[in-house]
């Protein structure tokens, strides 16, 4: 699928909701799994990743419905998965890959973890390393990373081990590993200790604590109640577009505003928009709050260390923002966005270029000037985030993105969102911005 966006013919205005936290779904499907009880969870969103969690539980025997934003789901408790030997699909999920091997290690079970040709290129050295060290018997597949390193990839395939609690300094500042070896940590001996150099997100602590986790554990889970946040990560590319187009002001109301996710905030006010958090409250354990942009004059800003582990994924839309700001936006330390969806640095450098921007690519990050983007073609390349990212460029200049269908696999409901915000006054001109 083509995705046309031609230039905002006013000010972005207007209120709108983004669906239910991925980060969070993922987590809620699989504790939710090892919980003992009935677990229900509003808000949940249905998208391609999160249909890969709860695909992979069911085929694992754990299956969940999911009615009116409602997920339902029946826990196994930390126990080995009621079907042996089953082979679970992930789709494009590295969370969920990375997330249930923790979990498969932790009861004990025999399963194998497959995916999709692009899951099978993220590198699962990070995760089969510290879980070897923890007793899990793991074996991966030799692979090819997308910058061309050997790695072990998916299929994972595991046997029951015991496993014994670990200190673990991980390498990089992964949310994923970190999480994979907490989960794993439920089912191990003994407690367990990690180090990660930087601010990754925290939810897995967080939703455990709220279950009845306690740091030593084989503790029985309570199951969830309650609903999500919305996903700062899709609310991202509705305040970028609002911030590219003078005159601006949205809302989007619940979003999830952990301060390990809220890097885009920063960035995007550092940058020269105007945000404001309003109807603080907290979900599931979980910080939320109502999000205003107005937009502002933007100027280039530099995105390292810190920043950059609190705005991983958005760094692709940021880049987008940063090709309408004056002067350069610089990223750097920002070597793991090679190993995302796709390279991420050589993807956004390619296609903002293809769109007329002038980058340059470094080997941890990349350089945009802003002001010289005149429109074109873009290509999604398969990655979701980026397929969005390129399509807000199309309110200042006209873009086409091709391949753009990938999108569903977050935010479905994208486009309708950003429909509601350009035409917050008439929807009779719905057509001639997208097509
Ligand atoms: C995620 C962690 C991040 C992020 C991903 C979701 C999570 O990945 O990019 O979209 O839910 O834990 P890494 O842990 O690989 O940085």
């Amino acid at each position: 699928m083509n995705l046309t966006v031609q230039m905002a013919e006013r000010p972005l205005s207007g209120t709108v909701e983004v669906p239910g936290d991925k980060s969070l779904a993922h987590r809620a499907a699989l504790f939710a799994a090892l919980a003992e009880g009935v677990s229900e969870v509003s808000n949940y969103p249905d998208s391609g990743v999160t249909r890969a969690m709860r695909g992979a539980l069911a085929s694992l025997g754990v299956p969940s419905t999911l009615e009116e934003g409602v997920l339902r789901l029946s826990g196994n408790g930390l126990r080995p998965f009621p079907v042996s030997g089953a082979v679970a699909y992930c789709g494009n999920s590295a969370t969920t890959i990375r997330l249930l091997a923790g979990a498969v290690a932790a009861t004990g079970s025999t399963a194998v973890l497959e995916g999709s040709a692009g899951l099978r290129k993220r590198p699962m050295d990070r995760i089969i390393d510290p879980l070897r060290a923890m007793g899990a018997a793991v074996e991966g597949t030799p692979g090819v990373a997308a910058d061309g390193r050997a790695v072990l990839c998916a299929p994972l395939s595991f046997r029951p081990a015991p496993l014994k609690g670990i200190d673990y300094a991980l390498p990089v500042a992964s949310a994923q590993v970190l999480s994979c070896l907490q989960i794993a940590a439920l089912g191990a001996t003994g407690e367990s200790h990690f180090t990660v150099p930087g601010p990754v997100r925290d939810h897995t602590v967080r939703m455990l604590r709220a279950m009845g986790a306690s740091v030593s554990c084989l503790t029985p889970l309570r199951p969830l109640k309650g609903r999500l946040p919305g996903d700062i990560s899709s609310a991202a590319f509705l305040l970028a577009a609002a911030a590219i187009v003078p005159g601006s002001r949205i809302m989007v109301k619940g979003v999830g505003v952990n301060p390990t996710r809220t890097g885009v905030l920063d960035a995007l006010q550092a940058m020269g928009a105007k945000i404001s958090l309003s109807a603080a409250r907290e979900e599931m354990g979980e910080p939320v709050a109502d999000v205003t942009l107005e937009a502002g004059t933007l100027k280039g800003i530099v995105i390292a260390g810190d920043l950059v582990v609190r705005a991983i994924d958005e760094i692709p839309v940021l880049a987008a923002v940063a090709a309408f700001a004056e002067g350069e936006t610089v990223v750097r330390e920002a070597r793991e966005l090679r190993y995302k969806e796709t390279d991420r640095i050589a993807a956004v450098v390619a296609q903002l270029r293809a769109l007329g921007a002038d980058v340059s690519e470094q080997p941890d990050g990349f350089i945009v000037r802003g002001g010289t983007l005149t429109g074109g073609t873009a290509r999604a390349n398969g990655d979701h985030r980026l397929a969005m990212s390129m399509a807000i460029c199309g309110l200042r200049a006209p873009v086409t993105v091709e391949g753009a269908e990938i999108l569903d696999e977050s935010f479905p409901s994208f486009v309708p969102a950003l429909k509601t915000l350009c035409n917050a006054e008439s929807r009779a001109s719905l057509d001639r911005t997208f097509s």
